[in-house]
């Protein structure tokens, strides 16, 4: 079944129906300070959805990776607050998930149910099918709406979804529907910008690319693999050794599907990446034993020019170091060209990852793009063109 013939919420006989519906409100939490909300905002349309069809939400979501542990700075206790600023409704917490003792007083009482993190509970990360039970027993329709987390086979991922009638909730259509349509739109030249400090957890994702795009512009550590690989000096840069015959192999790979990568060619490097001095260093030159943390100046304008002929962009992963300036600039510079391109009509753009948004939102720039993926990892795993778990349990 393909995911357009999948049951959506929006369909679904709601009235009296206590509905467990899976969100990933994994948000940055700093000394208990919630940080950046988008991912809770961004299902707030579905529980609204549940509460206007006469139904209750019992929301389940993980938060960082306990590993079935108990561990206090990462109990969902932190999310009622924010979840209740933003719904306008008042939500129960319920610290435990053990059997549902239904004649409590207060269970199902106020207008939404938070429970716990899932995966302080060891059977949640191995689809234990007696935690699935257990996590049944909350609700009777069950509703997927973490397309971030849909890579995981979890019980309350993939578990619930075969064991409760079954439906995808708005925002997992939105991410979906988003990301099909712009990746196959045939508007013109596409561009995919790669970044990020390792080449080895973005191989497959380079070698589905250049099947899909005209040109890839790889900036970050990453590239400093390929250009040793081709036997340039990259001095104490961050590198994988281990796979350098493996980008020359992707390097072959990209000239058989006729896919144009660029790589920068010259440097802003530094002793350390907390050394604000930098300076520019050309491809051929002797680094002395210095790091490589962005693009320089030339590289960049090389770049923008790509992505000034393109229609369609896709981005994941930082260029440079862009947490410590200066090394932000070369994200910043062809961000606010993609944003420029994309808020004029010129190109659409598709942006994912956790460091992605960070860096484009450090910038503000993340609201002019056509569509921002709340996803990291499974953003990634849906670019690599494989099948996502929890996609393929609603499918069946
Ligand atoms: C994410 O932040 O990418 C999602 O919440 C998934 O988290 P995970 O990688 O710990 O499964």
């Amino acid at each position: 079944m393909s995911f357009q013939a999948v049951r959506k919420l929006a369909e679904m006989d709601l009235q009296n129906k206590k509905v467990l519906i899976r969100v990933d409100i994994n948000v940055p939490i700093q000394d208990g300070v919630v940080g950046d909300t988008t991912r809770v905002e961004r299902i707030i349309p579905s529980l609204e959805t549940i509460i206007d069809k006469g139904g209750h939400p019992v929301i389940i979501s993980h938060l960082g990776r306990p590993k079935g542990k108990r561990l206090e700075e990462l109990s969902l206790i932190q999310l009622v607050k924010p979840l209740e600023n933003l719904l306008g409704k008042s939500v129960q917490f319920q610290p435990e998930i053990g059997i549902p003792d239904f004649s409590a007083a207060g269970l199902y009482s106020k207008s939404a149910t938070l429970l716990e993190n899932v995966r302080y509970y060891p059977g949640e990360s191995t689809n234990d099918p007696d935690f699935v039970n257990l996590l049944a027993q909350w609700g009777e329709i069950y509703c997927n709406d973490a397309f971030s987390a849909s890579h995981r086979n979890h019980a309350s991922i993939v578990g619930l979804a075969n064991k409760l009638p079954a439906c995808a909730g708005k925002l997992l259509q939105v991410e979906i529907n988003n990301i099909e349509g712009i990746l196959g739109s045939d508007v013109g030249p596409s561009t995919a910008i790669i970044g990020g400090a390792k080449i080895s957890t973005k191989l497959a994702l380079l070698a589905n690319l250049t099947k899909k795009v005209d040109n890839l512009l790889v900036g970050g550590a990453m590239a400093n693999t390929i250009l040793l690989a081709q036997g340039h000096d990259i001095g104490n840069s961050l590198v994988e050794k281990d796979y350098l015959d493996t980008a020359l192999v992707f390097l072959q790979e990209a000239d058989k599907n006729s896919c144009q990568v660029y790589l920068p060619s010259d440097f802003q490097i530094a002793p350390d990446i907390r050394h604000g001095s930098s300076h520019i260093a050309e491809i051929d030159d002797n680094l002395n034993g210095m790091g490589i943390y962005d693009l320089g100046p030339k590289s960049i304008n090389r770049f923008a020019k790509v992505l000034d002929q393109s229609k369609k962009v896709l981005w994941n992963g930082p260029l440079g170091a862009f947490e410590f300036v200066p090394f932000d600039q070369s994200t910043n510079q062809l961000g606010k060209t993609l944003a420029e391109r994309t808020k004029e009509d010129r190109a659409i753009s598709l942006i994912g990852g956790g460091d992605t948004i960070a860096a484009l939102a450090k910038g503000g720039l993340l609201d002019y793009m056509s569509f921002v993926s709340t996803a990291g990892g499974a953003f990634i795993e849906y670019m690599e063109g494989k099948e996502l778990p929890g996609i393929v349990a609603l499918q069946n």
